[in-house]
């Protein structure tokens, strides 16, 4: 049974109630070989067409796959397709899961705009190599989902965030939560430079998030406040022009965010966490960083 929840009343169960999960020990990378600024579809983008150096865009890409062999997951790297500029922005065409039994399966995204349509096939092939059962969403009755842009898991707890209102539709959460047998907490989306919830959302551990409050609905925010204990804010600048909250956390330690937000960083350390920069400036020029570049596996 589908079980969405938009307001704190409808809450019935705390974090305590909700069924472990194990942490995923693959990411994967698509390298940035076609990636560049061809076309507007997000407000970071705009004034920036052919603006991007590509070796500069391949040195950040190589420094973030190093950092995660560092870390210990395994990186699994996929080619990318020439027309498809934005692919490298592997978190947006799938949502992957794996049940209590240990099965793996995956839900496909159905894309927003028609330059990125494409791009949900190739993702597809790595699942397909990888034996995950593969759901499709009914493309009649779902025009978008923008799968981990939007969908974010809860740290190790089966629970899903899904953001909705630029990229995803509200409606498709009835159906992850229904596939996936898991609550799923619905938050609108009301700034169009906070377009997917990964990019005002960050989940760094069970009871810590790092969030961009305006990007949300009151109702939204009291949701946030209610389930995490540690809720860190961050600025309009460094949310904005830095993507800080597009930061990861794949382990529940070490956070990997773009260079300079330098007030965020202070709040992590402070929250016990390690901080690790990283230059994504040419990707940020697509109105993406760290956490939408990959995708965690299991
Ligand atoms: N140019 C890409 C787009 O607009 C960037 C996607 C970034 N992904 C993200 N989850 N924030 O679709």
């Amino acid at each position: 049974m589908s079980k969405v929840i938009t307001s704190v009343n409808q809450l019935d169960f705390s974090l305590s109630d909700l069924e472990d999960m194990p942490a995923p020990g693959k990411v994967l990378l698509v390298k940035p070989t076609y990636f560049s600024v061809e076309y507007v579809i997000n407000p970071h983008m705009e004034g920036n067409i052919g603006d991007v150096d590509k070796l500069q865009a391949q040195n950040e890409w190589e420094h973030l796959k190093s950092a995660y062999e560092e870390l210990g997951l395994y990186v699994h790297v996929q080619e990318g397709k020439r027309g498809y500029p934005d692919m490298v922005f592997c978190a947006n065409q799938s949502l992957p899961n794996i049940t209590k039994e240990g099965k793996k399966e995956v839900i496909m995204g159905v894309m927003h705009s028609d330059q990125r349509k494409g791009e949900v096939p190739y993702i597809q092939e790595v699942y397909e190599k990888s034996s995950y059962d593969i759901v499709h969403l009914d493309k009649d009755r779902f025009s978008d989902f923008e799968g981990m842009g939007d969908a974010l898991w809860h740290f190790e707890k089966r629970l899903i965030w899904g953001g909705y209102g630029y990229r995803s539709s509200k409606e498709v959460y009835d159906v992850i939560s229904d596939t996936f047998d898991t609550p799923v907490i619905a938050l609108e989306l009301i700034d169009e430079r906070f377009y997917h919830l990964d990019t005002c959302l960050c989940i760094l551990d069970s009871e810590t998030a790092l969030i961009y409050p305006k990007a949300f609905t009151d109702e939204g925010l009291e949701l946030i406040r209610t389930i995490f204990k540690n809720v860190i804010e961050a600025s309009k600048y460094e949310a904005e022009k830095l993507f800080a909250c597009n930061a990861t956390c794949p382990d529940g330690k070490n956070v990997f965010i773009q260079q300079g937000c330098v007030d965020v960083n202070h709040k992590l350390k402070d929250a016990g966490f390690k901080v690790h920069e990283f230059s994504t400036y040419e990707f940020l020029k697509s109105g993406g960083s760290v956490f939408c570049m990959k995708m965690l596996l299991w």
